[in-house]
């Protein structure tokens, strides 16, 4: 595969492959995800024409088709605006078309068996379905020309989203780290230093290949400190062709991530992570930080790691209390876009919800609209956790935000189901305390705090003014001794 470029971040996503792949039906779905404008090529020959492909192929013959397919991709790819674009199978013929999607385009090749595309386009009518023989045939020439300008495959709508955010989930992904980890420059492994005791070896054994040289960080939240930073800055040796590499958990991420938004302003970084929550969120989408003494977060980075790896299988070492956090997200992301996710196999949960994040962070990079919907729960937990002193789980803290905002949005059953999956206890805190941190939230902006609420699971409204009185009762059902 060509493989030149990364993620659709900022350019188009093109969706390549044969007749019968379903590239209409899924980049519609697609385009919808990422909030993109979705154009179909042939729909839009047939509109700029004013005939229908038959009618174009029997004027013109194949050729006058393809002049007239070439023209309307070339305007089509030179928009600015970032849109879903579902090639033709024969668009990709034009080297002009291949010059242009390497240009402007991340390109997804949309795998089928020929078997499965002739049964979906056979007796369609379509000029070059017409005999079984000659569309395997004709399948077997396209396929090497589909592969040469493809930057990754899929074959559904995560599949599209994963490798359009450049996220790869796979079962035993942190053995071909190697091939996985983009460009061949020296590489720096920024490892958790628990971690590194547990997959570090097989880590440093898949990156063989590769000049490494290794950096532990202290395990889990402590490695997002400025000294930490500082110490990586200083053992830092490689050029602008290097990139680093970071195995752990969201704190690992999140620092390793920072540094390299800032060393040397800016080098390529890989997110390798290792729990269920950098896995279904924080490895994703480009935002990286430290914390300062009593702030979390609070100096960070928009940095978007040039591939995420995600290997489900790294998770059965992990302690059940940081699965349970892992869990939280989980429902959270089920709750948001309207499916039960919680209730399948951990993989799969990992692909499900790793995909759901990609598309909301591609949707929104800078985080100035969709991607608040990603706070579900969170202004509650963060107050939570801000009046616990911080020794609260945050999977604890978000179960229970999850209720506050599943009943401020009068979703009582999803409430229940909540209480059931995650079954969160009430928190000793003092509720004044809460309610103060919870006012301080960046997101309590121009006095009544502005919560994400859910009109039905997989409909999420964000920026919700909600009456001071009622986040406050909300609030105050979380803590104990409190109902
Ligand atoms: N950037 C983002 O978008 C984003 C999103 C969510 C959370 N975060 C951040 O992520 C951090 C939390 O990350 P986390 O929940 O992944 O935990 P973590 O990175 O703090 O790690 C938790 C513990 O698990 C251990 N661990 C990690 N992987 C393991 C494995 N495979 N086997 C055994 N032990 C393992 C670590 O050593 C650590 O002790 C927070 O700082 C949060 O702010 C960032
Ligand atoms: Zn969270």
């Amino acid at each position: 595969m060509a493989s030149t470029h990364l993620s659709a971040l900022g350019r188009h996503l093109a969706l390549a492959g044969f007749m019968g792949s379903g590239k209409s039906r899924l980049g519609a779905d697609v385009a919808s995800r990422l909030e993109r404008p979705f154009v179909d090529l042939d729909r839009e020959i047939e509109a700029r024409t004013g005939s229908t492909i038959a009618e174009l192929f029997a004027e013109g013959g194949e050729s006058g088709f393809r002049k007239a397919e070439e023209d309307v991709a070339l305007d089509v790819l030179r928009r600015q605006e970032p849109a879903v674009v579902a090639l033709g199978g024969g668009a990709v013929l034009s080297e002009q078309t291949r010059g242009v999607l390497a240009a402007r385009a991340f390109t997804v090749l949309i795998d089928v068996e020929p078997e499965t595309a002739w049964q979906r386009v056979s007796g369609s009518g379509r000029p070059l379905a017409q005999e079984e023989g000659a569309f395997h045939a004709l399948h077997r020439d396209r396929q090497p020309v589909y592969e040469a300008v493809a930057d990754a495959q899929a074959r559904d709508v995560d599949g599209i989203l994963l490798a359009a955010a450049g996220v790869y989930v796979e079962l035993g992904a942190l053995d071909d780290l190697e091939s996985l980890v983009p460009g061949d420059g020296a590489l720096e492994l920024v490892v958790d230093e628990r971690v590194a005791g547990i997959h570090g070896v097989r880590a440093q054994v898949a990156l063989g290949a590769r000049d490494v040289a290794t950096h532990e960080v202290p395990a889990g939240e402590a490695a997002k400190a400025g000294a930490v930073l500082e110490r990586l800055w200083n053992a830092l040796r490689i050029g602008r062709d290097g990139a680093i590499v970071a195995l752990g958990g969201g704190s690992t991420t999140d620092v390793a991530g920072f540094a390299a938004a800032t060393y040397m302003r800016g080098v390529p970084w890989t997110a390798v992570p290792t729990t269920l929550v950098g896995q279904v969120d924080a490895g994703i989408g480009g935002k990286t930080a430290i914390d300062l003494p009593g702030a979390k977060n609070v100096v960070g980075a928009f940095h978007w790691p040039a591939r995420v790896v995600c290997d489900p299988a790294l998770l059965t070492t992990l302690p059940e209390a940081e699965r349970r956090n892992g869990l939280a997200e989980v429902v959270k992301t089920g709750l948001l876009a309207g499916d039960r996710v919680w209730e399948r196999p951990e993989p799969e949960q990992v692909r499900a919800c790793a995909a759901f994040k990609s598309a909301v962070c591609l949707a929104d990079p800078h985080d100035r609209g969709p991607r608040a919907q990603l706070n579900l729960g969170h202004t509650f937990a963060h107050a939570l956790e801000a009046a616990a002193g911080y020794a609260l789980p945050h999977g604890r803290a978000v179960a229970l935000g999850l209720l506050a905002a599943l009943r401020l949005s009068g979703l009582a059953d999803e409430a229940r189901l909540v209480d059931e999956v995650l079954s969160p206890e009430p928190v000793a805190v003092d509720a004044e305390a809460a309610w103060a941190a919870l006012a301080r939230d960046k997101k309590a902006e121009g006095g009544a705090p502005r919560l994400v609420l859910l009109d039905a699971p997989g409909k999420p409204r964000w920026g919700v003014a909600v009456p001071e009185a009622d986040v406050r009762k909300a609030l105050g059902e979380l803590i104990a001794g409190r109902q």
